[in-house]
């Protein structure tokens, strides 16, 4: 086997309190076993989300100004050279760090207009906005759909006004409660397939790209129905286990789209771990580097959202972000400006948009680096073999392991324990791992889906998992060998593990942030 060398230090390291069993049961009675109550101090491993909890390098902790900053213009060239230009200069960062520092940048890019693409018309972003800073991913998504359905509201002509649709691969839960709360509907068509067993002898060699649109489901649709306003592809499809897109249905999902004039949306934050798989899997892309992946995917859409918070290796931070001759800016002529009248409202200046200078410069950075090939091999395979682990210890995970986090598969887990999804068994497992091991992951299934409140044929597509979500460049083979030692012993005595009861706030929108629940 070819051996890897690391491509990064820690830098600096926070100790871990030694909590016993009796004191985190105490505390998980106090927070009413909210898993996302608990206090993180009190955590040994932290496997609950892997946004904003990635560790930064050094050259992030960079600078702090206010209004225009050098963050600002270092963010829009960065974006430019990430999502449009494919540029791969090794230090490029640093390169507009400098370049700012010295004036060449501001002599060579900064006076000159930028024609088209997603960041247009320079830095000034005073007539055609199209390119918009927000504090993160969900603000991003509040911004485009909350103005899109203004906007649709005051084109429409039919009284009274039909709700638009927005089709998807998988809706996270903010950005499938964003578009909801904006009044729009929406459809969910993902690859069939999910769950599907994978050869074990083939992880590493294959993929299935399950993540994917499903295609034909989603022309099939068209055909039936007008009201369609957007296809939204979230890579990697979050929904869907962290799995892959192809960038052959990127290109099918465009194809579409330009077809039916519908105007096609990445949400894009981890765009990097998706172009991974893409160089690793598919048919033609070994030789292309993945800045040239990230640009060719790029070119398809007509605009993206993205939480800067995964793939952008920064604690906060998001961006919307439109072609200014796109599908999109025609249809919704003068939407820009609506945009921007939003941000500044909501969030702040345009040039910051809520955002300190210290994440736009972390972005900076986490941009260029969360693109390295060694970064992402890493990164890639310590999901990987955390899976694969698990899996040689007898517990099963849905396979391939996708980009961001593994997914224990819970029907399997709970085998011959005769568990009924309503009672959610799975958080009664997150409980247990939370209270006698210290290990925070989230459930993924009936309750985080919302199990209970949808009809059977809904119910039948949401998959029984919890996600141990991996911060980038944060845990070490001791953090991953003790979890699956722990996820071992839980195994092992599943039958004593409790149901759970949801006592309060079934019914709130995102219930698994703020719900009171019991094992019983
Ligand atoms: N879209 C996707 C695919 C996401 O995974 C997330 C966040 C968002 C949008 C929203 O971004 O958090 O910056 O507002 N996912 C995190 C997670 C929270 O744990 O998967 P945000």
């Amino acid at each position: 086997p070819l051996l890897h060398p690391p491509t990064h230090q820690a830098l600096v390291v926070r100790s871990l309190l030694n909590t016993t069993a009796e004191e985190r049961k105490k505390i998980l009675e106090d927070v009413e076993y909210n898993i996302f109550a608990f206090p993180a101090g009190l955590v040994a491993c932290d496997y609950l989300s892997d946004s904003g909890t990635s560790a930064m390098t050094d050259l992030q902790w960079g600078d702090e100004s206010y209004g225009r900053n050098w963050g600002y213009y270092c963010l829009l060239e960065t974006c430019r050279d990430v999502f449009e230009r494919g540029n791969d200069r090794l230090y490029a960062a640093h390169g507009i760090v400098t370049g700012v520092a010295d004036g060449e940048f501001y002599r060579s890019k900064l006076l000159k207009p930028y024609e088209g693409g997603f960041v247009n018309g320079g830095p000034h972003q005073l007539e055609k906005p199209n390119f918009f800073i927000v504090p993160q991913g969900r603000c991003a998504e509040f911004l485009l759909f909350s103005t899109l359905k203004d906007v649709i509201a005051e084109q429409q002509q039919e009284e009274p006004q039909k709700p638009r649709v927005i089709i998807s691969n998988g809706f996270f839960d903010t950005t499938g409660a964003n578009a909801a709360a904006a009044g729009f509907a929406l459809e969910t068509f993902t690859q069939p397939g999910l769950t599907d067993p994978f050869p074990e002898e083939l992880i590493g060699k294959q993929n299935p790209f399950k993540g994917n649109l499903d295609v034909a489901a989603t022309e099939a649709y068209l055909n039936e129905h007008t009201e369609v306003c957007m296809i939204l592809m979230t890579i990697t499809n979050n929904w869907a286990a962290a799995q892959p897109v192809s960038m052959g249905n990127i290109r099918a999902a465009a194809e579409l789209s330009k077809r039916k004039s519908i105007p096609f949306f990445f949400d894009a934050c981890r765009f990097a771990e998706n172009a991974w798989f893409i160089r690793e899997f598919e048919p033609g892309y070994s030789n292309k580097t993945i800045p040239e992946i990230v640009q060719e995917m790029f070119t398809y859409v007509d605009g993206f959202t993205i939480s800067l918070k995964k793939d952008g290796l920064s604690n906060m931070g998001g961006i919307l972000s439109i072609k200014d001759k796109s599908l999109f800016a025609q249809r919704y002529e003068g939407i820009g400006l609506r945009l921007k009248e939003r941000q500044i409202l909501f969030y702040g200046n345009d040039s910051y948009g809520g955002m300190s200078g210290r994440d736009m410069m972390a972005s900076v950075v986490g941009l260029y680096e969360v693109t390295k090939e060694p970064y992402l091999r890493n990164r890639i395979n310590q999901v990987r073999s955390f899976a694969q682990k698990l899996q040689a210890s007898g517990v099963s995970v849905l396979s391939p392991p996708g980009g961001h986090a593994v997914y224990l598969d819970m029907d399997d887990f709970f085998h011959g324990c005769d568990r009924y999804p309503g009672d959610f068994p799975a958080l009664g497992f997150t409980l247990e791992l939370l209270k006698d091991y210290g290990i925070r992951a989230a459930e993924a299934g009936p309750f985080g889906w919302e199990w209970d409140k949808k009809p059977p044929k809904l119910q039948a597509l949401i998959p029984n998992l919890v996600r141990f979500a991996v911060p980038r460049h944060v845990l070490s083979d001791q953090h991953i060998s003790y979890t699956v030692a722990a996820i071992k012993e839980l195994h092992n005595r599943r039958h004593s593990i409790p149901n759970v009861e949801i006592t309060r706030g079934k019914n709130s929108r995102l219930r698994h942030f703020s719900a009171g629940m019991k094992p019983v």
